[in-house]
């Protein structure tokens, strides 16, 4: 409870701030988002580039929420946790993609709102990686107690808990930085409303509000951050312990994929959130951000399932079941 008390004592501190100090100072009606244009020879290509990225990723997390509904063989925890991660990207390349390929300009509004999902997707992501790592430790380490441990309760629970620390995450963090003054440019040199490349445009005094987005983090990422990193340990302790090759080499190629991943989602995000204003070009900012909002999103559904034998098998079983039924009619 300490956390949730904590970042709504922060909230209302900003707000009364805001209050305190009068909306004359709030002269940014709308925002431009600059995205690449300032790369004119590339925008062609990353145009294309983006788009199909978009469509790929739509297309296997929406592939997995239906493989994962239609198989009862896969009503487990590991897939209600990948069905809900699936539901999550979506939303949150929903957020920065289509925008990103269609207009440029964003009210205040809107950038509030863009910022406020997308840090309420990526806080809830870094929270149901944990709880599919502790799921995965739980599978791999103590089997046996693997349905009393994961019961349906728990398992519902983590991934409730998760979208609720996301969204307070969201929350947290957009009234922090959107009750500062905007006044002089209104140009965002990035392709969506994220936080740096919003704090840069602030007018005043934002040491604060910068200690306070380093709070909220700080607040929220190490507790799914330590059960990755416990749970993975203790997997990797467990698969070299293993007798067979075999099962020692499959172990290891799975848990080491995943981390990959982990750790281009959480070293990106890191590297963006956790460190001073303007320590990087704009450029890089932009580069940096592509990786954990759009190439895990794409990325995720491949790594966690589509290498993955019994997804596979399911996706066959469906498709045969869909011909079938065809042919039938
Ligand atoms: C994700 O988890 C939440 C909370 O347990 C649940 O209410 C929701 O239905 C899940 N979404 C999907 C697509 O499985």
């Amino acid at each position: 409870a300490t956390p949730v008390l904590f970042s709504a004592e922060i909230i209302c501190q900003v707000e009364s701030r805001a209050q305190m100090s009068g909306k004359n100072y709030t002269r940014v009606t709308k925002f431009i988002l600059v995205g690449f244009s300032n790369l004119p020879e590339l925008q062609g290509l990353f145009l294309i580039m983006f788009l199909a990225f978009y469509l790929i990723t739509l297309t296997g997390n929406l592939l997995i929420i239906l493989v994962t509904l239609a198989e009862p063989a896969l009503h487990t925890p590991m897939y209600f946790f990948l069905r809900n991660l699936s539901f999550l990207e979506i939303s949150y390349t929903s957020v920065t993609l289509p925008k990103m390929l269609t207009d440029k300009a964003i009210s205040f509004a809107g950038c509030a709102a863009q910022m406020c999902f997308i840090l309420f997707l990526g806080g809830t992501e870094c929270f149901l990686l944990g709880a599919m790592a502790y799921d995965r430790y739980v599978a791999i380490c103590n089997p046996l107690h693997y349905t009393h441990i994961l019961n349906s309760t728990r398992y519902i629970g983590m991934a409730a808990v998760s979208w609720l620390s996301g969204l307070l995450m969201g929350l947290g963090h957009t009234s922090v930085i959107f009750t500062l003054p905007f006044c002089d440019s209104n140009e965002i040199n990035h392709f969506f409303c994220d936080i740096p490349p919003v704090l840069k445009l602030a007018c005043g005094d934002t040491h604060l509000n910068e200690i306070a987005v380093f709070a909220v983090t700080m607040l929220f990422l190490p507790f799914p951050f330590i059960l990755i990193l416990a749970s993975y340990f203790l997997i990797l302790n467990m698969v070299l312990k293993m007798p067979s090759p075999e099962g020692r080499r499959k172990a290891f190629s799975t848990c080491s994929s995943h981390l990959v991943v982990l750790t281009l989602f959480y070293g990106s995000a890191s590297v963006m959130y956790l460190r001073p204003k303007s320590a990087y070009s704009s450029d890089m900012e932009k580069f940096i951000s592509l990786f954990y909002t759009i190439i895990t999103p794409m990325l995720n559904p491949i790594i966690y399932s589509l290498r993955n034998r019994e997804v596979k098998q399911a996706l066959r079983r469906t498709i045969a079941r869909k011909g079938f039924l065809k042919r039938r009619k």
